[in-house]
C-alpha cells in the first residue's frame, strides 16, 4: 500500500514531503487527547417543535416564507447573557457572519471587485515590503493582490514541496510534482477541501477568473443512466438496519424505531427533525438584511452563542435523548454536540441537499496551481516561521522580522535558518500552530487568549482505490464481473458463502493496473472482513454519500463523474470529524486501510473487495504538521469571547486565514480574510 503519513519524506521524490515527519510510530501521542466535554446535560425543558421546514441555502441566505411551518414554533426564553461579555462583541461577530462593515453594508461587492480587478489605486502611497506567512489560499490570494498592486511581497511557507495548505489533492504532477498516488495514473482524490458551494461568491469568482473546469459535486447521488435525475439511493446503515435514503424518507420509523424515537418525531426524517429544531434560531434572521440582519444575528448570539448544540436541541427544541441520538447519527452531529451551537447551525445551512456544490476537474488543487502561478517567484518554501519580532520598540513603528527554520532544523539533520524583514506582515498560520510561534513584543492579551484557547477540530479522511466503479453496477454487471473471477462467485457472495479474503483484488482489472495482492495481506484482511450473512443488492448509484454508524461514519464516491480513460474510482471510505476522527488518528496510515475497506463492506457488501487495488491514501488533519487540526470549530461561547480579537491587526501585524472569518473550514473564509488584510495593508 502507499506510503504512510508517519514515514519520513522520500528523499528523492517530492510527493510526500508535506507529511508529518518527527511524529514517528508513536502509540502514545497525547496531542489528540484533549477531547472536550462541554456537553451540558440538561433535561428537556423547552418547547417541542413540530412542523418541518426547509433549511436556509446559505449562511446569510433567506429561507422563503413558503418554507415556514404554518404554526411557527414559539421561541424559547432568552438565555441570560453571561456577565462580563461586552454586548458590542455580539455586533462584531454578527457583522462578521454577515460579512458586513461597521455601517452594516455588505463587504462582498468591494471584495469581489478586488478579486476580479485588483486592489483599488492607492494614490501616492509608497510600495511596502510585505511578508506573508503561509501559502494556503489566504496567503496566496493576499500575495497576488498586493503584488499586482505594486508591493514587494515575500510568502514564507513551511512546507518544502507544496503550497495550498488544507487544499491538498493526492495527485500525480501539479505544482508539487506529486508522485502517482493510486494504481491508475489518472486517479486523484481530495485530502482536504472537496466541495465548493455555489453560494461562496469570492471562490466562484476566482474559479471563473482562472477558467477552471468544474463539474457538479454530487452530495446526493444521481441515476447512473440519467445524471440529471437525483436517485437518493445511497445507503443508510444504522443500528443494523440497511435502507436506501429514499426508503428512509418514505418510512423514517424503520430507523427511528431502532433509537426508540417516539411521536411526534417517530415518522419524521432526521433532517426534518433537525430543520424544525433549528427553526427558533432561523426565525431570528430569516428574511432580514442590513441592520435588521445584524440585530437578528446578535439575538442568535445572545440567546444561543454560549450554548452547545446539545443544549440547544434539548432546551430550545425540546428533543429527548433518543431523538438527539438519531439526529446526531444521521446528520453527522454526534461528535460535535458539545461544540458551539453556532458552528453546526451555520454548517447545517450549507451542508445539505439544497446546496449546489462544485468540484474542480483534476482536483481542488487546480485552484491552488492557479493562485500560485503569478506569485511563484515570491514564495519561499521550506521556511517555517518560529518567531515574529518587531523592531523599533513600540507597537507602531519599525520593521517586522520573521525568523524561520527549514524542515531539517527540526530533525537535527542540519538545516537552514533565515530571517526575513519587511514593513508589514500578514500571518495566515492557523492559531493552533501560532501557539508555537513566539511574538516579540508579545501580542495583546485578547489575541494571546484567542491563540491559546481557540478550539480546533479533528477531521480524517481515508481514501480507497477500486479498479471498477462497482457502486454504479447493476446486478447483471455484478454477476458478469464476479463470475469472470470464478464460476458461481456472484451467487456465493449473495449467499454469504465467501468466508475469507482470498478474493481481495482478484478481478483482472486489478491485475491490469499492475497490482498483485500478497497472500499475507489477504490472510490478515480476512480477520477484518465483516461477518455479514449476505450482500445487499447492487447500489447502482453515481456520486452521493452513505451514512453508517460503523467507524467509517460517512462515505462518498469521489469525483462522481467518471474520469476519461478510467474504469476505476476512489471511494472516500471514511470522512469523519471530531471524536469520530480521533479514533482513526490513533492508527498509522497503513492500519487504516483494511479497517476502512471492511467498513465499506459492512455497508455495500463484501464483494467489492475483488476490485480493491490496495492503493490508498489517508489524511489526518489533527496530525498534520502544518494545519494542526481541521479548522477552528469553536466551543460554546468562544464566538463572543474570542472571535472579536482574532482578525484585528496589531500595528504592522495582520491576521488572515479561514479562522479569522466566521467560515472556518471553508475556502471562502480564507479568501475573505485575504482581501480584508490586503486592503488593510494597501490602504493603511
Ligand atoms: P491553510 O490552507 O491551512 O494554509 C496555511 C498555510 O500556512 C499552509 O500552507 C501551511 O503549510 C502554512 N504554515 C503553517 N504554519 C506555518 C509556519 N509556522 N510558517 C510558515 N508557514 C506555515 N473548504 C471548502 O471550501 N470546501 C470543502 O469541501 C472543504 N473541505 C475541507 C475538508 C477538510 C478535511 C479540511 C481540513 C478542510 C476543508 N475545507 C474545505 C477548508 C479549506 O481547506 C480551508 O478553509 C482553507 O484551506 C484555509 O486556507 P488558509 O489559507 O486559511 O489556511
Ligand atoms: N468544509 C468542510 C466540509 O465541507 C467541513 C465543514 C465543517 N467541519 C466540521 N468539523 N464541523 O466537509
Amino acid at each position: 500500500m502507499s506510503t504512510p503519513d508517519v514515514t519520513p519524506p522520500n528523499k528523492n521524490g517530492a510527493g510526500d514531503r508535506d507529511r508529518p515527519r518527527a511524529r514517528a510510530r508513536d502509540g502514545n501521542r497525547n496531542d489528540t487527547d484533549a477531547a472536550p466535554t462541554r456537553r451540558s446535560v440538561v433535561t428537556a425543558a423547552g418547547v417541542t417543535v413540530t412542523g418541518a421546514t426547509a433549511l436556509a441555502a446559505g449562511l446569510n441566505s433567506v429561507v422563503p416564507a413558503t418554507a415556514l411551518s404554518p404554526a411557527a414554533p414559539p421561541l424559547a426564553a432568552p438565555a441570560a447573557t453571561p456577565p462580563g461579555v461586552d454586548p458590542a462583541r455580539y455586533t462584531t461577530v454578527a457583522r462578521a457572519i454577515a460579512v458586513y462593515d461597521q455601517h452594516d453594508k455588505p463587504l462582498v461587492p468591494s471584495y469581489l471587485k478586488a478579486v476580479e480587478k485588483g486592489l483599488p489605486p492607492s494614490g501616492a502611497r509608497a510600495s511596502k515590503r510585505v511578508l506573508i506567512v503561509g501559502a494556503g489560499p489566504a496567503g496566496l490570494l493576499a500575495a497576488d493582490l498586493l503584488n499586482r498592486a505594486g508591493h514587494d511581497v515575500v510568502v514564507i511557507e513551511a512546507n518544502d514541496n507544496r503550497v495550498g495548505g488544507r487544499v491538498k489533492t493526492f495527485r500525480k504532477g501539479g505544482h508539487e510534482n506529486g508522485e502517482q498516488p493510486f494504481a491508475d495514473p489518472g486517479q486523484y482524490a481530495e485530502a482536504g477541501a472537496m466541495r465548493l458551494p455555489e453560494s461562496h461568491p469570492l471562490l466562484m469568482a476566482l474559479i471563473e477568473k482562472f477558467e477552471l473546469p468544474r463539474q457538479e459535486f454530487l452530495l446526493v447521488d444521481v441515476e447512473v443512466d440519467n445524471p440529471t435525475q437525483r436517485a437518493n439511493r445511497t445507503w443508510m446503515h444504522i443500528n443494523g438496519v440497511h435502507l436506501r435514503r429514499a426508503d428512509y424518507e418514505k418510512h423514517p420509523e424503520k430507523i427511528n424505531d431502532t433509537f426508540g424515537v417516539k411521536d411526534p418525531h417517530r415518522t419524521k426524517t432526521a433532517s426534518a427533525i433537525l430543520a424544525a429544531a433549528l427553526e427558533p434560531a432561523h426565525l431570528l434572521i430569516r428574511g432580514k438584511e442590513g441592520t435588521a440582519l445584524v440585530e437578528g444575528w446578535v439575538k442568535v448570539l445572545e440567546r444561543y452563542g454560549h450554548w452547545s448544540m446539545y443544549r440547544y436541541l434539548t432546551e430550545v427544541a425540546g428533543l429527548d435523548t433518543r431523538t438527539i441520538d438519531l439526529v446526531g447519527t444521521v446528520q453527522n452531529l454526534t461528535s460535535r454536540l458539545h461544540l458551539s451551537f453556532l458552528h453546526s447551525f451555520l454548517g447545517s445551512a450549507l451542508i445539505n441537499p439544497g446546496t449546489k456544490f462544485w468540484e474542480l476537474k483534476g482536483g481542488t488543487a487546480k485552484l491552488i496551481d492557479a493562485l500560485y502561478a503569478p506569485v511563484r517567484g515570491k514564495v519561499r518554501l521550506d521556511r517555517r516561521a518560529v518567531r515574529i519580532e518587531r523592531t523599533g520598540g513600540d507597537r507602531t513603528g519599525g520593521k517586522v522580522r520573521v525568523h524561520t527554520v527549514s524542515e531539517d532544523c527540526q530533525t537535527g539533520e542540519g538545516g537552514v535558518t533565515e530571517v526575513f524583514e519587511g514593513d508589514e506582515v500578514i500571518v495566515t498560520v492557523p492559531f493552533s500552530g501560532l501557539r508555537h510561534v513566539a511574538f516579540d513584543p508579545p501580542l495583546s492579551y485578547g489575541k494571546r487568549r484567542a491563540i491559546t484557547e481557540l478550539h480546533y477540530d479533528a477531521a480524517t479522511k481515508v481514501l480507497l482505490e477500486f479498479s471498477q466503479r462497482w457502486w454504479e453496477f447493476t446486478e447483471e454487471q455484478w454477476k458478469e464481473a464476479l463470475d469472470s473471477v470464478e464460476d458461481g462467485l456472484h451467487a456465493a457472495y449473495a449467499a454469504g458463502r465467501v468466508e475469507d479474503g482470498r478474493h481481495l483484488g482478484a478481478h483482472r482489472s486489478v491485475r491490469d493496473l499492475g497490482v498483485r495482492v500478497p497472500d499475507g495481506l489477504k490472510k490478515c484482511f480476512s480477520a477484518f472482513r465483516p461477518a455479514v450473512q449476505d450482500d445487499p443488492e447492487a447500489a447502482h448509484v453515481r456520486g452521493g454519500g452513505s451514512v453508517s454508524d460503523n467507524a467509517n461514519r460517512f462515505m462518498f464516491f469521489e469525483h462522481a463523474h467518471p474520469l476519461e480513460g478510467s474504469d476505476g474510482g476512489i471511494v472516500l471510505a471514511s470522512y469523519s470529524w471530531s471524536d469520530d476522527a480521533l479514533k482513526w488518528d490513533a492508527y498509522a496510515d497503513e492500519e487504516r486501510y483494511l479497517r476502512a475497506l471492511a467498513g465499506v463492506q459492512g455497508v455495500f457488501g463484501r464483494r467489492c473487495e475483488v476490485f480493491f487495488t490496495t492503493k490508498c491514501k489517508t489524511q489526518s488533519w489533527m496530525r498534520d504538521h502544518y494545519a494542526y487540526g481541521e479548522a477552528s470549530v469553536l466551543f460554546p461561547g468562544q464566538h463572543a469571547e474570542l472571535f472579536p480579537d482574532i482578525p484585528t491587526s496589531e500595528g504592522p501585524l495582520h491576521f488572515a486565514g479561514c479562522h479569522t472569518s466566521v467560515k472556518p473550514a471553508w475556502i471562502e473564509g480564507a479568501l475573505e480574510s485575504a482581501v480584508r488584510t490586503a486592503l488593510k495593508v494597501h490602504t493603511g
